[in-house]
């Protein structure tokens, strides 16, 4: 089951104004017809009353606190739970307003958002969107408005004997040295890059350098380990460079945004591959 939230969004956050749509395009009320049309639905009270109807080809599930509350054509759920559990196994569309957004964001999967390109008056909102938390994976830019999908992010993996477990170290071929120079010569292909005010710190392949004549210090291998979300694990750079530093390798850790990188003495390549695999079976 996919539940995806669907909303039509202005710069300033706006969805909605007196009860009525903020904004309103033919093109936009296509797109909403043709990704909703055979999927069930599910809003809020004040949402279904402003469209006034059940909307054709699609199951109309209407979330009210009322007990009285009825409507042709429409099931009716009295808390947002019982609202997921009419859907659950469905791919089903949130459509707002405000308040149901808010409250079901924490749980959708996907958005499927036309940013409006336009500050509106109004005073209906659509919840923020992190980009910690969701990952936009496409858009389609038109006239003064753009369709955005978003996933939600991965939760980070942050236990630390699951991200032992999982390091893969990969050992790159060749020799690395360590640079630094004012400016990055055209078509060096550095392996990590570092501006700081005295200079750029690069890695460099080390025939590169030789070819582009700097001087590089530091001979060293290139190790990647697969980490995800190891930016968020604490403890896995101290773990790394322990197992390590007891078998008497000096390290240097740069942690990517995908991966670790590490750089040993090339004398310790196959040292260094072997303290990481016993790592990966230890249980701290
Ligand atoms: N731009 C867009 O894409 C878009 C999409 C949809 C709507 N909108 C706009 O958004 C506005 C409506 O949004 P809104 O925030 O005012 O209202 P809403 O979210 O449509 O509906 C709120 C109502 O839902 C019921 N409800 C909310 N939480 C509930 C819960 N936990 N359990 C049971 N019932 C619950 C309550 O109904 P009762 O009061 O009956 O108990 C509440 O008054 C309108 O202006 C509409 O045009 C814009």
């Amino acid at each position: 089951m996919t539940l995806t939230l669907i909303a039509a969004v202005a710069e300033n956050g706006v969805i909605g104004a007196n009860g009525e749509l903020a904004w309103r395009n033919s093109d936009d009320l296509r797109r909403f017809k043709s990704l909703t049309t055979g999927h069930p639905l599910v809003m809020g009270r004040r949402t279904y009353e402003s469209i006034g109807r059940p909307l054709p080809g699609r199951r109309t599930i209407v979330v009210t606190r009322s007990r009285d509350w009825t409507a042709a054509g429409v099931e009716v759920a009295h808390s947002i739970p019982e609202a997921l559990t009419l859907v659950e196994g469905l791919d089903a569309f949130i459509v707002g307003g405000g308040d149901i957004y808010a409250q079901t964001m924490e749980v959708a999967d996907r958005l499927e958002i036309t940013h409006v390109q336009l500050h509106l008056p109004g005073d209906t909102y659509f919840p923020a969107i992190a980009p910690a938390n969701w990952e936009r994976i496409r858009v389609d830019h038109r006239d003064g408005f753009a369709f955005a999908s978003y996933r939600r992010r991965p939760l980070p993996v942050t236990d630390l004997p699951e991200l032992l477990g999982a390091l893969a170290p990969e050992l790159h071929p060749g020799e690395y040295v360590y640079c630094t120079v004012e400016t990055v010569p055209a078509g060096v292909d550095p392996v990590v890059m570092v501006a700081e005010s005295e200079g750029i710190t690069l890695v460099l392949p080390k025939e590169q350098a030789e070819q582009l004549g700097i001087a590089g210090i530091f001979p060293c291998v290139w190790i990647t380990l697969r980490v995800p979300s190891a930016l968020h694990a604490v403890g896995l750079t101290a773990a790394v460079s322990t197992a390590l530093t007891s078998d008497g390798i000096s390290a240097n850790i740069i942690a990517g945004y995908h991966h670790d990188h590490l750089f040993v003495p090339v004398d310790r390549a196959g040292d260094s591959m072997a303290a990481l695999g016993a790592l990966a079976h230890t249980r701290p």
